[in-house]
């Protein structure tokens, strides 16, 4: 083992990651069984922890799959998980499946979870992007009715974000019923007049822990915002767009399908969310919040 190996999480036990595997019987590989989280760490500490294992608690919940940890337990892995890769800026992703089980799509009885997690360095994004913004395109949102759980079964998400990839753009930004729901791996805001519009959560959205903190910052700093459905053409008429995800964080969005939003360079409700945010971020480093 080199000093600069990877160590993962599995089952109880932490490894180099070319140690671990998982049986090919796995429920997560055969059936994408299994739900997931991506926590972002900022000097050595879990960002929003707390708000992180609560959805996870949640998609569990979704496909009845009891926790196999409780949240202490869960804690206590995961930061011992950030030390062990050195601390500073990690991406943490944690999967939890239905275990291993002969091919049934019927829940198999007495099967333990299998729980996964390991780290990725949490490259900050390019300041290019921050100072241009990115496109994206919209694109009908072909996924199933139960988006908010966090599911490990993306084949959806990965084709419609490829499909984005293809067209020169970062995002797909999904359109059901004529309504922005999301983005393939991000939430959607926009702003017009002054106010900032994210749609409601609900089935058809993963409730982003990072489109929360957008919202509780917006509130506590007194910027207008409502969580109000928009459509496609009242996105593209919008002053300003952007996306929010753990590791993307709050990126703006300046063309969609080839037009400029607003001037089609970042704007002023971006920037000071934006800065709030870098503010929250120095303030978990320094151990104020959490
Ligand atoms: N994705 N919506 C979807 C479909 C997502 O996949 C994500 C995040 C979000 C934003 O959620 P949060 O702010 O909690 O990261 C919204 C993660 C980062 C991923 O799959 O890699």
């Amino acid at each position: 083992m080199t000093t600069n190996s990877t160590i993962v999480y599995l089952d109880g036990l932490f490894l180099p990651l070319e140690q671990a595997f998982v049986p090919v019987l796995d429920r997560g590989f055969i059936f994408g069984d299994g739900v997931y989280e991506v926590i972002p760490a900022y000097g050595g500490r879990l960002f929003r922890l707390g708000e992180h294992l609560q959805r996870l608690d949640d998609s569990l919940a979704g496909i009845r799959l009891a926790n196999p940890m409780s949240d202490r337990e869960w804690g206590e892995v995961l930061d011992a998980l950030v030390t062990k890769n050195g601390g500073g800026e990690q991406s943490i992703y944690l999967q939890i499946t239905r275990g291993v089980a002969p091919r049934d799509h019927a829940f198999p009885a007495n099967t333990r979870p299998t729980v996964f997690a390991n780290s990725t360095p949490l490259k900050p994004v390019a300041a290019e992007l921050l100072a241009s913004g990115v496109a994206a395109i919209t694109i009908e949102d072909i996924r199933w009715k139960h988006c908010h759980i966090k599911a490990i079964a993306l084949l959806p998400n990965v084709l419609l974000r490829q499909q984005a990839i293809d067209a020169g753009a970062q995002e797909a930004i999904l359109i059901r019923d004529g309504l922005v729901t999301e983005g393939a791996a991000s939430n959607i805001f926009m702003v017009k007049d002054g106010v900032i519009n994210t749609p409601p959560k609900g089935a058809l959205l993963l409730p982003g822990i990072t489109r929360d903190l957008a919202l509780e910052l917006a509130a506590a700093h007194g910027l207008p915002h409502r969580e109000c459905d928009f459509s496609r053409n009242e996105l593209l008429r919008a002053d300003e767009a952007w996306l929010s995800s753990s590791t993307k964080e709050l990126l703006p969005i300046t063309r969609i399908d080839g037009q400029a939003i607003g001037s089609g360079t970042p704007g002023p409700v971006w920037q000071h969310i934006n800065q709030l945010y870098q503010a929250y971020k120095r303030a978990l480093i320094a151990g104020e919040v959490e």
